[in-house]
């Protein structure tokens, strides 16, 4: 990567988890493949005290190998951790960031340098951090190089007005062309691909409207408990936590229309009308689900109020499905289930198109009772294209059957499949923003969840319950299509 200018990266809540297992690996992973500047130095900031030689010994836990495979590894770890450094520090401490400053002046060598802060902490103290950070003079105003850029973790506010509320006072200290709010999602390789199946193959794009499609299915499924985040996902639940990020990105690419151009500009523009045309849902529109005690994979799981760090009262949904409409031209008419559960019976994430039946049947005497054509796309794991096609069986008479034309990604591609943090932090430092999640979006995002929300607490909802290993609640099936 060609960069004249340093780069000064701070992971702000660096003791925590998401650090540890995701951001430096995918940092150490763009080291080994030569995407770092030659002038770079990582900086974890949080409130844990550790050395600078103890915070190195917990982030090389979770290096791998991948791009720097056999005797390489070792030395090239050491390199990368050589370049790391801690500050242990308060979060709305003007004083601790200021001495980080010091550090990164240190380090920086005295030459100029490209920053960006990556909060991997709770958004409750999003804002004491990007002020600590703003009065410490961190931040470089405007795009120009220097520049200063922020990467936010989800989830961005609880509803419409706290989102607002919470993008209204960042943009104090960064405004939004520095602003990266980062759904790892977004940096998955099936999901990059999804605006180049449909907008680079001819034969998807003439019957991706409601004449050919019958119905789109987005499902998102766990087969885990809580597993000691309880107490975090419990002040969320489902539809914040997946819904309304993770599953509504999804919908917007695939049901976008082709963007202009193909930058992060024209591609917002397009995904904002997508989510700008689906009605708000109401309580019709949807179930919700909390899993209870169950039978999965040979073993007995608890119920997620027997999470300790879950209140045994809590009524908060680890399941949820609704039904939306897009009101355009494209799509009127076409229902759309997005579904997202946690403690159900498979680990996956997956987009399914169903297409209409033929106008005529041809073959009216043929035995065999094929179904219409349906598109899959497997986002995780074990990502795959297929499409179902109804085939003549071999052998005499006339029998029809659906097999796929099967893409797997393992097999058709020879190439590493990057972590989505990899890509997603690449595009940060080379200044694109087609992946992260544009303000109107997120507003429009909000404005689809946000009286289902406050209907839901309203009127106190009680989840439906569903054992854990259960492929849906029952009540779900109603919203199939
Ligand atoms: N883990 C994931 O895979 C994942 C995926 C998507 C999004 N996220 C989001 O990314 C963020 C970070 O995730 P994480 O799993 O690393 O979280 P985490 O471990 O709970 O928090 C990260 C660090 O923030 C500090 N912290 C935690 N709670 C705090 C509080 N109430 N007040 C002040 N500081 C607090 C702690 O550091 P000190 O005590 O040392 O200061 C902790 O090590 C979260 O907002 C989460 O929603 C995480």
């Amino acid at each position: 990567m060609q960069h004249e200018e340093g780069m000064s990266i701070v992971v702000v809540g660096a003791s925590g988890d998401l650090a540890r297992k995701k951001i430096f690996p995918a940092l150490f992973s763009l080291y080994c493949q030569g995407c770092l500047p030659e002038r770079f130095q990582i900086f974890g900031f949080a409130r844990s005290r550790f050395d600078h030689a103890e915070f190195r010994q917990r982030i090389m836990e979770h290096l791998t190998c991948r791009y720097a495979p056999g005797e390489s590894c070792a030395a090239r770890m050491e390199e990368f951790l050589a370049r790391c450094f801690y500050m242990a520090g308060g979060y709305d401490s003007t004083d601790a960031l200021l001495d980080l400053f010091v550090l990164m002046r240190e380090q920086e060598g005295g030459g100029r340098a490209d920053r960006f802060y990556y909060l991997a902490i709770p958004p409750s103290i999003f804002l004491d951090v990007a002020r600590s950070i703003g009065n410490a003079g961190l931040v470089s105003c405007g795009v120009e190089r220097p520049w200063s850029r922020v990467v936010l973790e989800k989830p961005f506010g609880h509803d419409r007005a706290s989102s607002d509320m919470l993008a209204e006072a960042m943009a104090d200290v960064f405004v939004e062309p520095q602003t990266y709010r980062i759904d790892h999602y977004l940096g998955k390789e099936v999901i990059q691909n999804l605006m180049v199946l449909r907008f680079a193959n001819l034969v998807f794009e003439p019957v991706w409207n409601r004449r050919y499609i019958r119905n789109v299915k987005i499902l998102w499924k766990e087969n885990l408990s809580t597993e000691g985040r309880g107490g975090y996902f419990d002040q969320y639940g489902i539809i914040r936590d997946v819904c309304q990020n993770h599953l509504l990105q999804i919908l917007s690419l695939v049901a976008m229309e082709p963007p202009g151009r193909f930058n992060a500009a024209s591609i917002a523009l397009e995904k904002v009308n997508v989510l700008r045309g689906v009605p708000p849902l109401t309580l019709d529109d949807v179930v919700l689900g909390q899993y209870v005690a169950g039978e999965h994979a040979g073993r007995r799981w608890a119920a997620y109020t027997d999470d300790p760090t879950v209140p045994d009262d809590s009524r908060t949904p680890t399941y949820a499905a609704a039904r939306l409409a897009i009101d355009n031209d494209r799509w009127r008419g076409v229902p759309i289930l997005i579904e997202a559960g946690k403690g159900l019976d498979a680990r996956m994430t997956e987009i399914r198109v169903q297409f209409r039946d033929v106008p005529q049947d041809l073959f009216p005497d043929a035995n065999g009772s094929p179904a219409a054509n349906e598109l899959v796309i497997r986002v995780q794991p074990d990502e795959s294209i297929q499409l179902s096609i109804v085939n003549k069986v071999p052998g005499m008479g006339m029998k029809m059957a659906n097999r796929n034309l099967d893409l797997r990604y393992k097999a058709a591609f020879s190439e590493q499949i990057p972590d989505a943090y990899e890509s997603l932090l690449l595009d940060v430092m080379r200044g694109d923003r087609s992946l992260f999640i544009h303000r109107e979006e997120l507003q429009a995002a909000w404005d689809i969840f946000t009286p289902l929300l406050h209907e839901i607490d309203a009127r106190r909802v009680v989840p439906q319950s569903y054992p854990f290993g259960a492929s849906r609640p029952t009540a779900a099936e109603k919203l199939v299509p």
